[in-house]
Parts: structure tokens; sequence; C-alpha cells
């Protein structure tokens, strides 16, 4: 049996002449957990999808648990997935529609399934509760249990934390170490970078759909591999720093960009990603659940990757709101 659980080779994804993902090759070893990082539009969500059989690539190869995950069925019982912003289907109460997946996905016991699975999610007091009627953190422990039911031995977790309370957020990071306990593999996209570093044996870093490094945290975070991701998105107005402004020039040489978190309204939710054990991935050319039209604000983005030299002195400025850590951007998000 191979150690990979999953080898992209060369994958590109396009949407009409949108590239996506543009020949991203990454190999993710059995029992790691590994972090896709990178800005908003990067390509985190695209790769997930091509990974879970959800989009098909352009060009270029993905296999995941040894198999094509485009083929009927391939990964049924041995992938579980947390879409980005996944919303529950209406006329559900949590613990029936649970049931209902797990029934679904083949699995032989499907209250016991959904039970503990809500329950490592610290979600029990939900089992009961219409899926509308649940807070935005309650629905993502919801959706976050459906991945988590028959202990799949690859987890796929896009943005898990997002939007949860610090308390709620460390107990689903729990839920991932417990996971590679059991060696269970698990891919895991946040914007939160100290939340990565703590969490992830390895890690890719995209940018702009394309991989800027990949490589083990010990590697990414050793001294002379620190790397900037940095956003400048139209006119940026810079305030008054406290401190002396800190210039930064992109990977690419250009002018400096300014050194400004960029902070992005909130995206409405987004959903409609195949639950597993749902019915067979169709590639319908679409992003899974994107609601028509780009993100306002997305287009024209420009996001500089600059790796620093190795031994450059590097002394990043504190921006409130930053997540400590070694790996780092400028903001508290990207
Ligand atoms: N269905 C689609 N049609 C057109 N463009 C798309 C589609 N899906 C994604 N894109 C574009 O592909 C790029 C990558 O998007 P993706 O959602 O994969 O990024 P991401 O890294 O997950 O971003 P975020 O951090 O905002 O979730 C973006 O520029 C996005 O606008
Ligand atoms: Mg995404």
């Amino acid at each position: 049996m191979s150690e990979r659980a999953i080898e992209i080779l060369e994958a590109t994804r396009r949407f009409g002449t949108k590239v996506a993902v543009d020949g991203v090759s990454l190999s993710i070893q059995r029992g790691e957990v590994y972090g896709l990082i990178g800005p908003n539009g990067a390509g985190k969500t695209t790769t997930f999808s091509m990974m879970c059989g959800y989009l098909r690539p352009t060009r270029g190869t993905v296999r995941v648990m040894g198999v094509d995950p485009f083929a009927d069925g391939a990964l049924k019982g041995k992938i579980g997935v947390l879409p980005q912003d996944a919303m529950l289907p209406g006329g559900w109460k949590v613990g029936p529609l649970l049931m209902y997946w797990a029934r679904l996905s083949g699995l032989d016991a499907p209250e016991k399934e959904a039970r503990t699975s809500l329950e490592r999610v610290g979600l029990m007091e939900a089992w009961g509760v219409d899926t509308h009627a649940l807070s935005h953190g309650m629905a993502k422990r919801a959706a976050l249990a459906q991945a988590l039911m028959g202990r799949p031995p690859l987890v796929l977790l896009d943005e898990p934390t997002a939007g949860l309370d610090p308390r709620i957020a460390n107990q689903v990071r729990q839920v991932i170490r417990e996971m590679k306990d059991q060696q269970t593999t698990v891919v895991v996209s946040s914007h939160n970078l100290q939340e990565l570093e703590q969490l992830c044996d390895a890690a890719a870093i995209l940018d702009r759909g394309k991989l800027a490094q990949a490589g083990t945290m010990a590697e990414l975070t050793a001294q002379g591999a620190e790397f900037r991701v940095q956003v400048a998105h139209g006119t940026v107005i810079i305030p008054e720093p406290p401190v002396p402004a800190r210039r930064h020039v992109g990977a690419d040489g250009g002018r400096d960009a300014p050194a400004h978190p960029l902070r992005r309204p909130g995206i409405p939710a987004r959903g409609g990603h195949q639950p597993r054990g749902g019915p067979p991935a169709a590639d319908r050319g679409a992003h899974p659940g994107r609601l028509p039209g780009p993100p306002a604000g997305r287009a024209g983005a420009a996001a500089h990757v600059a790796g620093g030299p190795p031994g450059a002195k590097r002394n990043p400025r504190k921006i409130p709101g930053e997540t400590p850590g070694r790996l780092r951007s400028p903001g508290s998000g990207w």
C-alpha cells in the first residue's frame, strides 16, 4: 500500500479563462496532518474539491488513497469532507440528518455513528434541533460531525475553525489531534497560521493558484525559510503606523506593496459541496455552492509571496490581531 494518501501531479483547474489552480503538485503522506495555506482566492477550496472528487482537474492527475477520486464510489467509506461554509439542508433535525447520511454512507450503526460524532464535536444538545435553527458555529460543527462519521482514514477540512468561538475552535483542534493519534490523514485549511503551525506536520502554500512552497512545518518555519504572503487590493489606505512603516518587496521584484492587512468584509455563506455519501460527484464546471459572480473586491487582488533569502534578517512587525507564530501573514487573516 502506498505511503501516500494524496498525490497531486501538475494539476490545473480552470473555470473558463480563470486558472484557479495552476500546475500544482503535492504529496501527502498517510497519517499526517497537512495544511493548505494561502490568501483568499489562492485555490485552496478548488484543490480540496479536486481531492474529494467534486471537481475534475482540467489537466494533471489527482490520486487519493490510491484511486482516482472522480471514479464513481471510489472514495466511499475512505474520506470525510467538511466543505467550506457547508450549508445543511432544511427540514431536518440534526440527529436524524446525521443518521440519514450515515445510512447513505453504508455505515453499520447509523444512530451510534451520529451520536458519537456529535459528541466528538460537543454538540449533543443539538440532536433534536432543526437545522435552520442552528447558529453558524453549531451548523459548522454539525457538518464536521458528518465528516467524522465512520472514522474514515482521510478527512478533508476546509476552514474548520472559521467563525467558531475560541473555546469551540480549540475543541475542533483537539478533534484533529485525536484523529492524528489514530493515524487518520487530515488535510486542513485555515487563515489562522498559528493554528496550522501547531497542528500540521507539513503544509503547502498556495498563491494565485500556484504552489509557492511545500514542506514539513520544520522546513517552512526554519530560520531562513520564513515567507510572507501579502495581499494588496485596489487602493489601500494605510493609517499612520505607530512604528515606522515596514515596506515589503514582492517576490516578483515589483514595487513595494503596502504592509497593511486587507480586511475583507464577510463573504456570504456558500455551500453545496456533496457531503460524503451523497450522489456521485458531478463536475458542473462551477465552484461548489458559489453564489453567482465572484465576491465583490476579489477581482484585481494582488498577492505577493516573498520567500526570504536564507539567513536574511527578519523582524516582522507585530500587527494588532496578528496570530503569533513563525508562519506569518500581515494581518489576522491574510
Ligand atoms: N466556479 C468558479 N468560477 C470562476 N472562478 C472560480 C470558480 N471557483 C473558484 N474560482 C476562482 O478561483 C480562484 C480560487 O478560488 P478558491 O475558492 O479555490 O480559493 P480559496 O483559496 O479557497 O479562497 P478563500 O480563502 O477565499 O476560501 C479564485 O480566484 C476564484 O474566484
Ligand atoms: Mg476557500
